[in-house]
């Protein structure tokens, strides 16, 4: 009798690794090496033309190591990990999710190519769609990251050259989620044989535990790995996942590029692969608590939270059709503006005043101002990034003592 294919938390703890390569060690040693040695000239040759792209590698072949700009047995073992959740074939560990995110723009997009994008995104790749694919040649759309069907397609008749469609979803810092089938859709319809319509997916927010594009056409799925994928605040990565033809390709830029991660932060992301799980469940179920008692609040004016009722019909249909999960990033508006936000930005102790989100610890701050200060007025009112708003990454500190610091920081208001 065959053994049942094993889940994803067990294989993140074997995967990529031969204790016997390394003296028996029980968990993978840092190969903290700049360069590897070759056992011959003709092994050497063949893992350079692949690392080129100048050859695709033969079924089961596994290249010479070379350069631990091109790969590095750390690394490796955190792609071949990694992808257990996403379902996807291949991924490629970046020194940043912008380093993963901007690399894969320029590995696709060409001048003259348009990328749609759902608008609000982070604001570091808001900038670089905004600022520096057009010194490319290449155009960047935004359209509402709630937009349905109908309206996308709407959207995508009216623009030429798409070569992409990028989604954040659930999008920073409105936690609105993107309708992912549509986006298959209209990519497909855009498509032509010889010019294939990607479709990524930044999945930072809730993936990989909440959240699985692929099964909803995904060509490319992306990560900040700083966030929870690291989830203890003290490293920065990214990541790209996706079939082995699009990730071949993305590693080549890569290592012309010198995006690449480094063994220690590589060595750092294989310890917390196996909490990640059971952190992102944890921190989802504070965050819950949290959410409950926020909506309560007579000075919490909105709660945006993927799931919730007040997000609105196709939110709450996308949220039951796309997500297992609602994650543990939770924006609110309180009554006021600005200065009634900062007056509680000031006023918690337990809430870590800091941008970045996933970690293990609960970080607040104040998009406007903060992750999303690039964007011009305009653009934020039309995102929905308004003074009033604030973001929460909710940690694994005890979720009563969070409640009662809101409830005392509430108070200042
Ligand atoms: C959704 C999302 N994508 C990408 C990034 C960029 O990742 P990094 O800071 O690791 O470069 C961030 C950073 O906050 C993010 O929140």
């Amino acid at each position: 009798m065959g053994h049942a294919p094993l889940k994803p938390q067990t294989l993140i703890f074997s995967k990529g690794y031969d204790p016997r390569l390394s003296e028996g060690a029980a968990f993978p040693p840092v190969f903290r090496t700049s360069t590897f040695l070759f056992k011959s000239a003709e092994e050497g040759k063949r893992a350079f033309e692949i690392a080129y792209g100048l050859r695709q590698r033969d079924p089961g072949e596994i290249p010479a190591l070379i350069y631990t700009r091109v790969n590095n047995p750390n690394v490796e073992m955190v792609e071949d990990r990694v992808v257990a959740w996403d379902g996807l074939e291949a991924a490629a560990l970046f020194a940043s999710g912008m380093g993963a995110i901007s690399s894969t723009c320029l590995t696709f997009l060409r001048p003259g190519d348009t990328v749609l994008f759902s608008d609000p995104v982070y604001g570091g790749v808001e900038a670089l769609f905004r600022h520096v694919l057009p010194l490319y040649g290449i155009r960047a759309a935004p359209f509402p990251a709630d937009s349905d069907r109908a309206a996308l397609e709407d959207f995508a008749r009216r623009e030429r050259n798409v070569r992409a469609i990028y989604l954040e979803s659930p999008a920073n810092p409105t936690m609105l989620l993107a309708d992912l089938s549509a986006a298959r859709a209209v990519a497909d319809q855009l498509s032509t044989p010889e010019r294939e319509v990607l479709l990524l997916v930044d999945n930072t927010f809730m993936g990989p535990i909440f959240s699985r594009p692929r099964d909803f056409g995904a060509d490319l799925v992306l990560y900040s790995a700083t966030k929870f994928i690291g989830g203890h605040s003290d490293l920065v990565a990214g990541l790209a996942l996706g079939s082995k033809r699009l990730i071949d390709q993305i590693k080549t830029t890569r290592t012309l590029f010198g995006s690449n991660s480094d063994p220690e932060t590589a060595w750092l992301i294989l310890r917390s692969l196996g909490t990640l799980q059971l952190r992102m469940e944890k921190q989802q179920e504070s965050a819950r608590r949290i959410v409950e008692f926020l909506r309560g609040h007579p000075k919490v004016e909105h709660v945006a939270y993927p799931g919730l009722t007040e997000m609105g019909d196709h939110q709450v249909a996308l949220f039951r059709r796309q997500c297992s999960g609602s994650g543990s990033l939770v924006s609110f508006c309180v009554r006021g503006a600005e200065q009634e936000a900062f007056r509680l930005l000031d006023a918690v102790r337990e809430f870590k005043l800091a941008v970045s989100l996933g970690g293990i610890e609960t970080l607040i701050e104040h998009p406007a101002t903060m992750t999303h200060s690039d964007m011009t007025a305009e653009e934020k009112r039309r995102a929905g990034i308004g003074d009033n708003m604030i973001r929460i990454s909710v940690g694994l500190e005890d979720p009563d003592d969070l409640i009662a610091d809101l409830t005392h920081a509430l108070d200042r208001v």
